[in-house]
């Protein structure tokens, strides 16, 4: 029998400073508040507010809706425009707002506050970037990630799965999220019985010898798949290893073990080079659950025989979702039937996010539908917890616009491939010290951590800045560019904050607490506007499961950073303090940034 994981309660998550939510939410309240004074007699008006791309800074959109609700009600408005007016004109006394105006048919332009501005930087400075996060409606989410199938070498799909996978559960994570990191490892299914039948033939004491010398897996899943497809007398004995294994034989068990445990010790390879952590209940967990699934759907009339297998027609599909194969066995969609169940009943989640490339569409609609036919679901239009989602991707590309593949194997082997983006900005770091006559401030551990943070960094951020459904060309020479939109410029940026804050030789801890921040120009007061747009940013991107999203603001900020630094004179000018705390704001923000993004800051280039 099987243990239930323990979760720990939601209480014993740890105690984050107080939030206050984004700015967005925060006028969204103030603007709802104005709606219930205006119209007392609508309650159920989402309050819509925006940045606004021309006037003021944010812009509330919701007077056209509201008119088109009360026209010929014998209602005092006479015209969107005065419902705008009336908005404005009840939106509740705050801090928050400097001025408001209303504009066309009713736009309702929100000018900030300097003053409040500057305060919520300062007290960000003081307190910490985590009073930033925002405040999601969700308190516990899986992400299904990565999930390469055993004794397959994991391939460029699951690398996408794994980086975009940990962006969101880091973002989810940042907003106070119990994330249940889960890694659906593909280690069950009749392969097996080929695998461990192999394992016996050609190590015959394959319990002594170390995982070293069954060595390859992938080569070693090649080899046996030929002798099965070769020999049948093999094949037989193969399809026999199959039953004793699901049957719980102890040494066919044990065997299943070993080269579950020769996979995963490769796939630690990356997850480690990755800084990537993720908690592996594989297909094999959902096993014994499988069985009472099939019963409740059963007995809910859902699954009927259709040519010998067993099924569920789902509306709008035309094909049937096959729960249990002909030979009656078990497959994938059955697996993520109980592994839905699980995650719902058992684990409590409140949105359970499943990352693999687009090609698995099809594949989650169907198990979403059967899941909400079986009543474990609300509708999609309900906009309810618990929800589920799929975030598909698209392929990796090599520069030739064809799958991405080495000359040396049919997949690129993933370590090789970060290891040679490594190689390649150690080999550029190197270059440029000795040519700008600094490489004996480094020491060779310098060297090495910045070469990885950057080459790293590089291979991730080239993959989370698309839009993820989109298919990317996957380039050395693009990502590793210290120029455009690539984590190397980026590094370069924030290094180059930092090295302004060091040079000012001003003690940054005291000032933080005793310094004001003042926004007189205006490209100070577009770059503290930009910063307090952090957390919506963060917002936007958990509720829509979009990191490029993070990328983008990340991308602008220190685009923005750098009209500041060009037009505003730091060191040594009258607003010396101000405009450091500012650096060490944009700093501090782009860190979080990078930080979400699993990308290690460096502090000097
Ligand atoms: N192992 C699958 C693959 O490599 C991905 C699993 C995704 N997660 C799931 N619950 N089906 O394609």
């Amino acid at each position: 029998s099987r243990s239930v994981s323990l979760l720990s309660p939601l209480s014993s998550f740890p105690q984050m400073a107080e939030r206050t939510g984004s700015v967005k939410q925060q006028l969204a309240n103030l603007v709802k508040s104005s709606i219930q004074a205006t119209f007392p007699g609508l309650s159920d008006v989402k309050p819509q507010v925006a940045v606004s791309a021309k006037f003021g800074d944010y812009q509330c959109n919701n007077a056209m809706g509201l008119w088109s609700r009360i026209k010929g009600s014998g209602t005092e408005f006479k015209n969107p425009n005065s419902v705008g007016q009336g908005l404005a004109r009840n939106l509740p006394q705050s801090e928050i707002i400097e001025s408001t105006s209303v504009a066309g048919p009713g736009f309702v332009n929100i000018n900030l506050s300097n003053d409040w501005i500057s305060k919520r930087i300062k007290d960000m400075l003081v307190d910490g970037i985590q009073t930033w996060a925002p405040i999601l409606l969700v308190k516990r989410a899986v992400v299904d990630f990565s999930s390469p199938n055993i004794a397959k070498e994991m391939h460029v799909g699951n690398l996408r799965s794994t980086i975009i996978g940990d962006t969101l559960a880091r973002m989810f994570e940042f907003s106070a999220v119990d994330v249940l990191r889960r890694n659906h490892v593909g280690d069950w299914g009749t392969q097996f019985g080929m695998l461990i039948e192999y394992l016996f033939e050609q190590f015959p004491n394959w319990e002594d010898v170390g995982n070293q010398a069954i060595g390859d897996l992938q080569e070693f899943y090649k080899a046996s798949k030929k002798r099965f497809d070769d020999d049948a007398s093999f094949k037989e004995r193969a399809q026999r290893a199959v039953v004793k294994l699901q049957g719980g034989e102890v040494k066919h068990r044990a065997a299943w073990k070993k080269i579950c445990e020769i996979s995963r010790s490769e796939f630690d390879l990356v997850y480690k080079r990755l800084n990537v952590h993720l908690e592996e209940k594989g297909e094999s967990f959902y096993n014994p659950y499988i069985p009472d699934t099939m019963k409740e759907l059963t007995d809910k009339g859902l699954i009927e025989e259709s040519e010998g297998a067993r099924v569920i027609f789902l509306e709008g599909f035309n094909i049937p979702l096959i729960v249990v194969k002909k030979d009656g066995g078990y497959n994938y969609a059955s697996t993520d039937l109980a592994a839905l169940k699980y995650r719902l009943q058992v684990e409590q989640a409140e949105w359970i996010i499943y990352i693999t490339d687009v090609g698995q569409q099809q594949h989650f609609d169907m198990v979403f539908s059967a899941a909400r036919k079986a009543g474990w679901l609300p509708q999609p239009e309900e906009k309810k917890f618990p929800r589920v989602s799929h975030v598909g991707f698209g392929l990796v590309l090599g520069s030739d616009g064809k799958r991405f593949r080495t000359r040396s194997s049919e997949v690129v082997r993933l370590v090789e491939l970060l290891d040679e983006a490594k190689a390649r900005s150690k080999d550029e770091l190197i270059q440029r010290l000795k040519k700008n006559g600094t490489i004996s401030d480094w020491t060779d551990g310098e060297l090495e951590q910045t070469a990885e943070a950057v080459g790293y960094g590089a291979v991730k951020y080239a993959d989370l800045k698309n839009n993820r459904l989109t298919n990317y060309v996957f380039s050395f020479d693009q990502m590793l560019k210290n120029q455009g939109n690539t984590a190397v410029y980026l590094e370069y940026a924030h290094a180059r904050i930092c090295s302004i804050v060091r040079r000012s030789n001003r003690d940054i801890d005291t000032i933080k607490k005793t310094g004001t921040i003042t926004l007189n120009y205006p490209d100070e007061r577009a770059l503290a506007f930009h910063l307090i747009q952090f957390a919506e940013v963060v917002e936007e991107a958990c509720n829509n499961l979009l990191s490029n999203v993070l990328c983008e603001y990340l991308y602008n900020l220190s685009e923005m950073f750098n009209q500041f630094y060009t037009n505003c004179r730091v060191i040594d000018s009258p607003e010396e303090t101000s405009r450091l705390l500012l650096c060490e704001a944009t700093a501090t923000v782009m860190r979080k940034c990078f930080e979400l993004l699993g990308i290690n800051p460096v502090f000097k280039l």
